[in-house]
């Protein structure tokens, strides 16, 4: 998640530029880069925040009335300097542009435009959109934009500029946001309204599958077959911090509603077409073939994701699993050696425990995978291979959309695992592929779902104490369901495997309490709805997550959260979202502080 600012119009832009980047800086922030078009194309790119850009360019004024400037959350190619935008095609074109999310036909593109000669300089995706340009344009800017954008495949906002049209941005999104700043005699482009909100109050949005063309006059959409849109001028009266939090009260509401999107870009490229390709799993196929096994190490909630990847390498690539947590693992003497796997799910890369068990692991032989959600953190820095979630910068200290993307991240690489050491019928790997593709717009339709929470919230967000249980993949979202519930609302909270609990939580269970079920459909449903009659012998309150069209549940729990029906094992990306949902809804009937719950840190860096 990225965040683009650009500026036509006829005052100097520099400061513009810098101060909307400053101002989009929550989007990310590992690198930045503006730039200026006066005559010629002033490009300035740091890595770091925004500050080292501002001391880059220095404090002096510049003529320029074009701009464009980016503040980078990396995603593909390293944090580095040359890769960061605004990025220009070949030397002398003359075509820069800023890009955000992800291109997923970027190998097959760099490959034509490599062979009819272009020079490329970064490791990016985003490249290849100058280029693109820069091949289609003949003096017509709008056109060879809009050419460029109906050869793209991928989820992505980007803007050009180019030196010899000095009164135009182009733009064009696909599913990620832009919006249309409208000032007097000047027009501002962003991924966010903050950016330009202290210029202009007065925004169009970018809706999917449009090519904007900005001037000093305004704003004309089009259709990508060249058609004009009308787009009416709407005004946005947000104080500076609900427009950072783009509307949404929070940032972790914010950060819940944005999964489908950091879905969608974890997935981006490495399946596209049927083909999955993990790029940064740096072991060949004879080394996937002999792994005898896999060790999961985590945190929280990545240890959560962590026990779902255990489950689908069993099921799916047939190696012996295990997930642990990495402040026990590492005081362990584990057997372990160089045919193990061990694998480190942080999406801070920065979690003390979990980088001492990697070490731990490295030390023992062992080939150490890093799954983070941060470019140049210590994990990548501690690992053999790194998987990159693209769920984007999360301020939200309650994990959400970092935990979806580590669940997604691991049904493609145990998928990969499972195609590899031919463990998988391909059919059936082929039906999951398609439907780890459909994730996106079913979390989305998950999502939209939302309100069915809230007479539950109503209802019980005074209880206290929270049961939650869950069988096979339905235990690691139950472990964590409670975890956000316990995290911002306070809660007590348990969770259990929902066969254990007659071991002794049934204890716990009165007539009060309500008790939370993962009951999706799988080859445990039917023990699942025992236990939920065993809940019910003792006179507690039933909430069962299930899957459309399972409806005799209903006869057995009082609220029941339907899913949109997908492989079982899939059902797990979809489950956790009214689980958040309804803790977001508890907390904030209790009147806490749901971003920073007390006590609790983004990133834990102490033992
Ligand atoms: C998640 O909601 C918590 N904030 C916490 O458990 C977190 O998952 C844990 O600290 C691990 O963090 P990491 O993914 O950055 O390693």
């Amino acid at each position: 998640m990225c965040g683009i600012v650009g500026y036509v119009g006829d005052r100097e832009c520099k400061e513009l530029l810098l101060t909307g980047l400053e101002r989009l800086e929550y989007r990310g922030y590992d690198s930045a880069g503006i730039a200026l078009v006066n005559g010629s194309i002033d490009v300035t790119r740091r890595v770091g925040r925004v500050q080292m850009l501002r001391d880059a360019v220095g404090d002096g004024s510049h003529p320029a009335t074009l701009g464009l400037a980016h503040t980078r959350w990396a995603t593909h190619g390293g944090v580095t300097e040359s890769n960061a935008h605004p990025i220009e095609a070949c030397d002398g074109s003359g075509v820069t542009a800023v890009h955000n999310g992800i291109i997923e036909n970027y190998v097959q593109l760099r490959t034509r435009l490599l062979e009819q000669g272009h020079q490329f300089h970064t490791d990016t995706d985003s490249e290849v959109i100058s280029h693109l340009v820069e091949e289609h344009y003949d003096g017509d800017l709008v056109e060879a934009v809009r050419l460029a954008y109906n050869e793209l495949h991928g989820h992505f906002a980007f803007a050009v500029i180019h030196r010899d049209h000095p009164n135009e941005i182009l733009a064009a999104r696909r599913q990620c946001p832009l919006v249309v700043g409208v000032g007097d005699g000047e027009t501002f482009m962003a991924s966010a309204i903050p950016a330009f909100m202290s210029e202009t109050r007065r925004v169009q949005y970018v809706l999917d599958d449009e090519i904007v063309v900005a001037t000093p006059e305004g704003a004309t959409f089009l259709t990508g077959e060249g058609d004009v849109i009308e787009r009416p001028i709407e005004h946005v009266d947000w104080d500076e911090s609900a427009a950072e939090k783009q509307g949404y009260e929070t940032f972790m509401l914010k950060e819940i509603h944005e999964q489908p999107d950091a879905i969608a870009e974890t997935i981006g490229e490495r399946l596209y077409h049927g083909e999955l390709q993990l790029d940064g799993l740096n072991l060949d196929e004879q080394q996937i073939r002999e792994l005898s096994r896999v060790v999961i190490l985590a945190c929280g909630t990545a240890y959560h994701a962590g026990l779902i990847g255990r489950y689908l390498l069993e099921e799916w690539a047939r190696i012996p699993s295990e997930s642990d947590i990495a402040s026990e693992w590492r005081y362990r003497r584990p057997v372990i050696d160089e045919r193990t796997l061990v694998i480190a799910v942080s999406q801070s890369g920065e979690t003390i425990d979990t980088i001492a068990a990697m070490k731990e692991a490295r030390a023992h032989g062992a080939h150490v995978l890093a799954v983070t959600n941060v470019m140049g953190s210590q994990a990548t820095r501690d690992c053999d291979s790194v998987l990159y979630t693209r769920a984007g910068l999360e301020v939200g200290v309650a994990a959400s959309k970092t935990f979806t993307s580590q669940v997604v991240l691991m049904y493609l690489l145990a998928l990969k695992l499972g195609i590899v050491r031919g463990t998988i019928d391909a059919t059936r790997a082929e039906t999951l592929l398609a439907q780890v593709r459909a994730l996106p717009e079913l979390a989305q339709q998950t999502l939209d779902r939302g309100h069915l929470v809230e007479p539950i919230a109503d209802r019980f967000w005074e209880s206290e104490f929270f049961l939650y249980l869950g069988r096979y993949i339905g235990l690691p979202i139950a472990l964590e369901g409670a975890l956000k519930l316990k995290e911002i609302s306070y809660i007590p909270t348990d969770a259990y495997a929902a066969g254990e609990m007659k071991h002794g939580p049934i204890a716990l269970l009165d007539d009060s309490t309500p008790v939370v079920v993962i009951a999706t459909d799988n080859h445990v449903y039917e023990k699942v709805l025992s236990n939920i009659q065993e809940v019910r012998a003792r006179g507690a309150h039933v909430i069962a997550v299930a899957t459309e069209g399972n409806t005799r549940i209903e006869e057995l729990a009082e609220y029941v959260l339907y899913l949109p029906r997908t492989e079982p094992e899939l059902q797990a990306a979809l489950a956790i979202l009214p689980l958040q949902q309804l803790a977001y809804a508890i907390a904030k009937r209790r009147g806490l502080d749901i971003d920073k719950p007390r006590n609790l840190a983004k990133t834990v860096t102490v033992e």
